[in-house]
């Protein structure tokens, strides 16, 4: 049985009669298969089991999708219940902030947050990691899960526990996708028809890229060749979003939008023929 609650004293409470390790999914709720694996995964290497479901507006810029954001706590609840987690939490905005967001001390990301989705989504990464600390300071987890999708956020919430002492375990959940490549998304919901066609273009240049020696070529020629696509980057980093080897192991990340819906997706590639 899935317990919700929506408060901090309700939330101690809570987590104070949890048992063992305690496994943290952070969300934003409008839950799908790709939630699930981290829930999944979560139930795996922990004894306890804690969703939080809140959409952060600290990190939507002016002009992005918080208003139409899916909401749907009750269908999240459903999921939650399926997968036998033990505490839901979903609070609301002044629970959270509630010295409200005007003047709030924040979380400053360092250099890794000005870079690709820090440089197309100005704050992005201090809104995250200002919400991400909260969580882990309110919840207490022993762990919490993170999806590969959002390569650049699994990065920078691993170097701020890292540098901000936090003590708690990072774990990396793999990118789930639908059957023809595309990578599980709220915001998939947002597209059309004909979007969604053209978005299958970023699934077909992460495979072009792994089946090639020239990783970042081989995927911008998939992308270009797509016209209901604009392109935001196509980058090749190292394992840790630092600069790609010559050759070797290396990670594809691609952010691009179909009509008005940004998509992001990553994927490891090689650099160079393999090793015979
Ligand atoms: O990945 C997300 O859904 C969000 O960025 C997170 C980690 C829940 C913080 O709001």
């Amino acid at each position: 049985m899935t317990l919700l609650v929506h408060t901090r004293p309700d939330l101690a409470r809570a987590r104070s009669g949890l048992t063992g390790r305690v496994g943290l999914v952070p969300t934003m709720g409008a839950l799908h298969d790709g939630h699930r694996a981290n829930i999944r995964r979560a139930k795996e290497v922990a004894d306890s089991t804690v969703v939080t479901v809140f959409v952060n507006p600290l990190q939507f810029g002016p002009g992005e999708d918080l208003d139409r954001y899916p909401r749907s706590l009750d269908a999240d609840l459903a999921v939650c219940e399926e997968e036998e987690v033990d505490l839901v939490f979903a609070p609301v905005e002044a629970e959270l902030y509630p010295g409200g967001r005007h003047g709030l001390t924040t979380v400053h990301a360092g250099s890794g947050g000005e870079i690709l989705e820090g440089a197309c989504r100005p704050g992005f990464f201090t809104g995250v990691l200002t919400v991400v600390a909260k969580l882990f300071h309110l919840v207490r987890p022993d762990l919490a899960c993170f999806g590969e999708k959002d390569f650049q956020q699994l990065a920078m919430v691993r170097r701020m526990v890292r540098d901000l002492d936090f003590g708690i375990e990072i774990v990396p959940v793999e990118t789930v996708r639908e059957p023809d490549g595309l990578a599980l998304s709220s915001r998939n919901t947002y597209l059309s028809e004909t979007e969604r066609a053209a978005a299958l273009a970023i699934p077909h240049a992460i495979r072009a890229a792994q089946d090639s020696p020239e990783p970042l070529a081989a995927a911008e020629k998939v992308l270009a060749s797509e016209p209901g696509l604009t392109i935001d980057y196509t980058v090749l980093c190292g394992p840790d979003l630092g600069e790609p080897p010559e050759s070797g192991p290396a990670r594809l990340l691609i952010a691009a939008r179909a009509g008005t819906t940004r998509l992001i997706d990553n994927a490891p590639v090689r650099i160079g023929e393999p090793d015979a």
